[in-house]
């Protein structure tokens, strides 16, 4: 019996003394795994008489208990004291603040795109969108542009084998919002266009945005007043406006619009120097524009575009160029190359 009380204190001991669940398993092992001491003491048994094998199973199968149940207790205690460093060396500070969520912003040309499309909006004008692959059809022929037109040359275009092109502007919308819907109608058209063009001012891709508003009665007097206005609410009311004389295939007649010079303020000079984005003549030229040539009309007549009872204007304007003068940026490159040091200068 003594030896008994002997190995459940020693045993017990072992329990306390273990650290951690790993431990407590190696103890519990050695009392009462296969070959441990508690269970060879109930091996043993078959060794004593046998009147005295009950009484003795019994004191051994007590003790055997007796250091299960230590054993289980200490287990739950281990466990808890985990669970508790775990929760310490993992705790939250969520006081720090987050790392990697700097904020984003527009890119400058997606910012003058919306302020040019709320402001058309607001306007009355609706958004058009029109395809980038496009046939001869719409970016030329119906544009009054035939073949072997001079104009042509002027467009560098990107033609795909099968004869189709991306679109070298945005004015291939105007016909096909006109065949889409009847007059009156008035629109703008934001969108990519494309180029074989490539320097500081020019990229084989870039953004335009088209205008037209076709009713009856519409003369140059509402171009000049919409587009005026327009100017002025985008650059600021002190800008003036100027209509110069051009030519484009689509509109008769035709004119290019200068504003006053966004960097010297219309002087031509920047201090003793001279002006270089205005060319020292106080006026940027922003967009071209005109009324909508009949020859056009003639191929949506169908569509309620009687060349006779309608009339209307149209205008083209390029907003990355728009961007780059505005904000003063002296490479068109810039717009196109993500990087997070030019572009965080807009947010
Ligand atoms: N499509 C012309 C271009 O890309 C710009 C333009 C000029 C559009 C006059 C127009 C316009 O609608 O009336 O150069």
């Amino acid at each position: 019996m003594n030896d008994h009380a002997d190995l459940v204190a020693r045993a017990l001991l072992e329990i306390r003394a273990s650290a951690d669940l790993g431990g407590l398993d190696e103890v519990r092992v050695r009392w009462l795994g296969k070959k441990g001491e508690l269970t060879a003491a109930l091996k043993s048994l078959g060794a004593l008489p046998v009147a005295e094998r009950p009484a003795a199973g019994g004191r051994i199968n007590a003790a055997k208990e007796e250091v299960q149940a230590a054993l289980e207790a200490r287990r739950l205690e281990l466990e808890r004291r985990q669970v508790d460093a775990e929760l310490v060396a993992g705790r939250i500070d969520v006081t720090l603040p987050g790392r990697g969520e700097e904020r984003g912003a527009l890119h400058p040309v997606t910012q003058a795109r919306l302020r040019i499309e709320a402001l058309f909006g607001r306007a009355g004008f609706d958004i058009a969108v029109g395809p980038e692959i496009e046939d001869d059809f719409y970016n030329f022929g119906a544009l009054n542009i035939p073949e072997n037109h001079p104009a042509r040359a002027l467009h560098d275009t990107f033609y795909f084998p099968d004869g189709r092109l991306l679109r070298t502007h945005t004015s291939p919308v105007q016909i096909r919002s006109m065949l889409a819907r009847g007059a009156p109608l008035a629109l703008i058209a934001p969108g990519r266009v494309y180029r074989c063009d490539h320097d500081i001012t020019h990229s084989p891709m870039f953004h335009q945005i088209e205008g037209l508003a076709v009713d009856t009665n519409i003369t140059f007097g509402d171009l000049k007043g919409t587009l005026d206005h327009a100017m002025k609410a985008l650059f600021g009311s002190s800008v003036k406006t100027h209509f110069r004389p051009s030519f484009f295939p689509f509109t008769e007649p035709s004119a290019e619009l200068y504003v006053t010079c966004f960097i010297c303020g219309g002087s031509g000079k920047r201090g003793a120097d001279p002006c270089r984005p205005c060319k020292q003549t106080g006026w940027i030229e922003v967009l071209g524009c005109g009324m909508v040539d009949p020859n056009v009309f003639e191929f949506v007549k169908d569509n309620g575009y009687d060349p006779k009872k309608v009339s209307g204007f149209a205008f083209g304007m390029g907003v990355d160029r728009l961007a780059l003068l505005k904000y003063g940026v002296d490479d068109l490159q810039y717009f196109f190359q993500g990087d997070v040091r030019f572009l965080q200068q807009f947010s």
